[in-house]
């Protein structure tokens, strides 16, 4: 399995969204461009979404524009509306991201709406951004199990939906694991029985750890041919409309995966190491990856 893997770093969006501590803008912006200097090329910095609903998102305008952007870097945000890509269209986000649900109880409470409407709410966001000549990443969430309807979301749907995404302009969509409920079994069978409507380039996995599975779920999916891979520094994160699901699985956890396996990112695990580092001092949570809790111990012995 030695290829290029590509790395979407989600911590400065579903890692700050869920944290109990605010975060100043000038730290979301410090987060950013330390990650972009570890070596991220493509990251999600913000969401135009309710202020009222996630509040933490509420500055992404601001975030964008104090930003000292980097050539040749994807800086994404979420759109869930019209209202939201017209705030990235004002932005210099260069990609934006729908997301829709594979659970009507989970689509309902996140984006207030049925996954049908949220279908549809996503339709003009695809058009605006064809004409502005953005791309649009699709989100899928729920893939493997969901708060409210439990574990059994049938991978057939979330086929269909995958399809539909791309059919609408989407070039790539993400599968979201958002309660951390997957085992290496449900991805891979998920990813297989994805792949028979979408070409298997076009996915990526978005898994949270949760229940600590989320390491043994790429390697999965990595071995049924996924190439991208999203991941929050410090293993941040977590989801405002599932209770106790925690962050996303930690980029330093998947650098140290990949090199295991002989992948390539193009990330500097040592300037991970002083984002991780950074972010814990500012939220005050203790980071939630193994790979960088170990390297910053040894960091303090040596
Ligand atoms: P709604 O209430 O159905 O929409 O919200 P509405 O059109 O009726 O508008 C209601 C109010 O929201 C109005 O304000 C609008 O202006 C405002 P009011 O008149 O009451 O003052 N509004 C907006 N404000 C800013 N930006 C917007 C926007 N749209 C409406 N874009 C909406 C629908 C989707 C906006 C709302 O439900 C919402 O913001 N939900 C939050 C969704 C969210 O951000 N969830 C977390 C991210 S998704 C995720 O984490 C999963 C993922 O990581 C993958 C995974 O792990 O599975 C991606
Ligand atoms: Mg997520």
């Amino acid at each position: 399995m030695s290829e290029q893997v590509r790395i979407v770093e989600v911590g400065a969006r579903d890692g700050l969204q869920n944290q109990p501590v605010a975060v100043s803008t000038a730290d979301k912006v410090r987060l950013i461009e330390m990650l972009v200097d570890a070596g991220i090329t493509h990251i999600e910095a913000g969401a135009f979404v309710s202020p009222k609903w996630i509040p933490m998102m509420a500055d992404s305008a601001q975030v964008l524009a104090q930003l000292n952007l980097k050539p040749g870097v994807t800086y994404s945000v979420l759109t869930p509306n019209v209202k939201g890509m017209e705030a990235a269209l004002a932005s210099p986000a260069n990609e934006v991201a729908v997301f829709v649900a594979a659970s009507e109880s989970f689509s309902q409470r996140n984006t207030n709406c049925s996954i049908d409407v949220a279908f549809e709410r996503a339709a003009p966001v695809l058009n605006m951004a064809r004409e502005a000549g953005i791309r649009v990443r699709g989100y899928i969430s729920c893939v493997l199990g969901c708060p409210y309807e439990g574990d059994d979301i049938d991978p057939g749907m979330v086929a269909d939906m995958t399809a539909r995404l791309l059919d609408m302009g989407c070039f790539e969509v993400s599968l979201g694991d958002t309660i951390g409920r997957g085992t290496p079994a449900k991805a891979k069978r998920l990813i297989e029985t994805v792949s028979l409507q979408a070409d298997t380039s076009k996915l990526a996995a978005h898994f949270h750890n949760t229940y600590g599975q989320a390491i043994a779920n790429l390697y999965a999916v990595l071995e049924a041919g996924v190439r991208v891979i999203d991941s929050s520094v410090a293993g941040l994160g977590g989801c405002p409309y599932a209770q106790g699901a925690t962050g996303n699985v930690a980029t330093e956890d998947v650098l140290y995966l990949l090199d295991g396996l002989g992948m390539n990112t193009g990330i500097d695990m040592e300037k991970m190491l002083d984002a991780a580092a950074f972010i814990q001092e500012v939220t005050g949570a203790p980071v939630a990856s193994n790979t960088a809790s170990a390297l910053l111990k040894k960091r303090l012995v040596s």
